[in-house]
Parts: C-alpha cells; sequence; structure tokens
C-alpha cells in the first residue's frame, strides 16, 4: 500500500565512538584514532531509515530533557520522522550508546557496543496508551529490546487485535514470551542473538551457514507461536523462513567500514518495504542494498541511506 504509515516504538540514545586500530586487551590502554558524538538508537536508527527513504513514519519513545534529547529529536525530523508523541521526560538523562570501532588496515571496522538505556526504560505502557486511539492508522509497528519488555508485550498485543503487523528487532538479547512470538508478525534477530534464542548455532565450521540448522532453530520458534523468521547473517546475506518459505539472499559485497546501525537500517527497509506492498524476496533484495550503504559508511544514524544513494 502506498504512503502506508508505520510506527516505531524504541530507543533513542546518542552515540559517542571511539574509532581505535585495536581494541584493548582486559586491563591495557590503547591510544585511539577518533571521538565522534551522532545521534542512534535502535528505534532511532529504524525510523530515521525509513523517513530518509520516504516513508511516512513516527516514533514513539522517551528522551531525557537534555541537550541530547533535543539532538535526536533534530535528527529525527531532519529525516522526516514524526516526532511529536515521544516522551520528554524531567530528571532522567537521555539513553547513551558507548561505542568503540576497530578498524584494521584494510579499513574494515568491527564494533562494540554498551548502552546506557536512561529515559528509554524509564516509561511504561501508560505513558503511551494514546497510541490505542491512533493504532488503525498504522500498516505496520517496529520495536526493538532497548524500552521495556512490558511495553513491547503491550503494543505487540494491541497491534495483533487490531490485525496490524508487527516486525521484532529482538536486539539486544533478552527471553521472549511465548505471547510475544504469537502476537509478532516477522522476527528478525541476527544469527547470535538466534542462538541465544534457540540454543543453536546456524554457522558451520567452514564459515557458511547451515539450512538445517536454521530450520531447526524455526522449527523451535514456530512450536512456540513464532511465524516467520528473518535471519541477518552479515557478509553471508538474509535468510528468510516461515511454514511454506526459505528464501536467501546473498550480501552485497562491500568494505564494511562500520557495521554499526547495518540490522536497523536492514529491519526498518524490509519493514518499509512490505508495508508498501513488495513481497518478501523483494523487500529481502531492497534492505540488503540499504544495510550494504549502512556498513560502508561510519556511524549509526549519519550512515543510513536515502532513497537516491541507492540508485
Ligand atoms: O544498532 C545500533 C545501535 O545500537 C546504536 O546506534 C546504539 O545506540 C545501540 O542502540
Amino acid at each position: 500500500m502506498k504512503d502506508a504509515k508505520i510506527l516505531v516504538v524504541g530507543s533513542l540514545n546518542m552515540d559517542i565512538t571511539a574509532t581505535t586500530h585495536i581494541f584493548p586487551a582486559e586491563g591495557e590502554t590503547v591510544l585511539g584514532d577518533r571521538l565522534s558524538e551522532a545521534p542512534g538508537g535502535k528505534g532511532l536508527n529504524q525510523a530515521c531509515q525509513i523517513g530518509r527513504l520516504g516513508g511516512n513514519v513516527k516514533m514513539v519513545g522517551a528522551l531525557g530533557n537534555d541537550d541530547s534529547g533535543k539532538a535526536l529529536v533534530a535528527t529525527l525530523k531532519a529525516s522526516g520522522v514524526d516526532t511529536e508523541d515521544i516522551l520528554i521526560k524531567d530528571g532522567v538523562t537521555t539513553g547513551t550508546a558507548i561505542v568503540l570501532l576497530e578498524v584494521d588496515e584494510k579499513g574494515n571496522g568491527a564494533n562494540r557496543i554498551i548502552v546506557i538505556p536512561g529515559a528509554n526504560l524509564l516509561f511504561n505502557y501508560e505513558d503511551i496508551a494514546f497510541l490505542e486511539k491512533m493504532i488503525k492508522e498504522f500498516a505496520i509497528i517496529i520495536l526493538q529490546l532497548e524500552i521495556p519488555m512490558s511495553v513491547n508485550e503491550k503494543i505487540a498485543a494491541l497491534a495483533k487485535k487490531n490485525g496490524i503487523k508487527v516486525m521484532l528487532n529482538p536486539a539486544p538479547y533478552a527471553p521472549l514470551s511465548d505471547e510475544l512470538l504469537r502476537d509478532i508478525d516477522f522476527l528478525s534477530p541476527n544469527e547470535h542473538e538466534l542462538q541465544a534464542l534457540t540454543g543453536i548455532d546456524v554457522r558451520r565450521d567452514d564459515g557458511s551457514y547451515s539450512k538445517d540448522k536454521i530450520k531447526e532453530a524455526f522449527m523451535l520458534l514456530h512450536a512456540r507461536g513464532l511465524k516467520a523468521l528473518l535471519i541477518t547473517l552479515g557478509e553471508s546475506g538474509s535468510v528468510y523462513i516461515d511454514e511454506d518459505k526459505f528464501l536467501e539472499v546473498a550480501a552485497i559485497k562491500t568494505i564494511a567500514v562500520d557495521t554499526t546501525a547495518a540490522g536497523d537500517s536492514f529491519v526498518s527497509s524490509f519493514s518499509y518495504r512490505i508495508a508498501q506492498g513488495d513481497d518478501i524476496l523483494k523487500a529481502m533484495t531492497f534492505a540488503t542494498k540499504a544495510a550494504a550503504y549502512t556498513v560502508s559508511h561510519l556511524g549509526a544514524s549519519s550512515s543510513l541511506p536515502r532513497l537516491a544513494d541507492l540508485d
């Protein structure tokens, strides 16, 4: 459906990134190369991505009443996101993420992220129950796990009751209830989150992924009520599996300068294209392009492509 409205309920962080040529080992100090500060948070990245692609997107989450919060709202607005109902909480700080980015001599980056949630965890469903009145406006809702689980569970249940699709990006990992699995339409973990959720490692020793293991992981979650799994596999691309389909899309080869927000770009671009009426394979192919652009640029929200960047 063209112009379908999308809702992102999720986290907003100010990302502070320290770039280094080598991660410090335990007890070690290293000299880094660069320090930068830029908007991030899985929810914000996903909302900005959809806005930059030209989508009609609203973001709901919580910020502190501070300079970081104001900067995050400005970034969302500049990306075309509706920020009207974002909560501004007095006396708490906006979420912060400390990103350590190790860049090797070939320019490939690897990251490690610590999130200090601040306002992201300091709201509850009652704060956003106003969504009940407008829920039918949305074609799809995107959730992640940097906000209270009870908020995610209630929003997913509300969406299910009203026939609205839900995409859950289970990052960072947390155990999921059977009710939540039943209420969502798509679960999009990376392979590490999938392993934490199911105990199944889908990688073989030679670095390829095992279709049988993916099927096994899906069947475990399907038995608990899950309809569809969309797994991101980094350089190996992505796999979609439901009761009837098994679809694979290869990654686009690029120098992975910084993988921060690549998953956010993929999950939200996929959801956006599904809301626009694409079939699963078309949506995965589009999302693969968006994610490839993101990994080849530095930062979280700063690395997300506009539609013109993908041509
Ligand atoms: O997915 C990337 C994001 O994870 C970063 O922007 C950081 O804020 C954390 O939420």
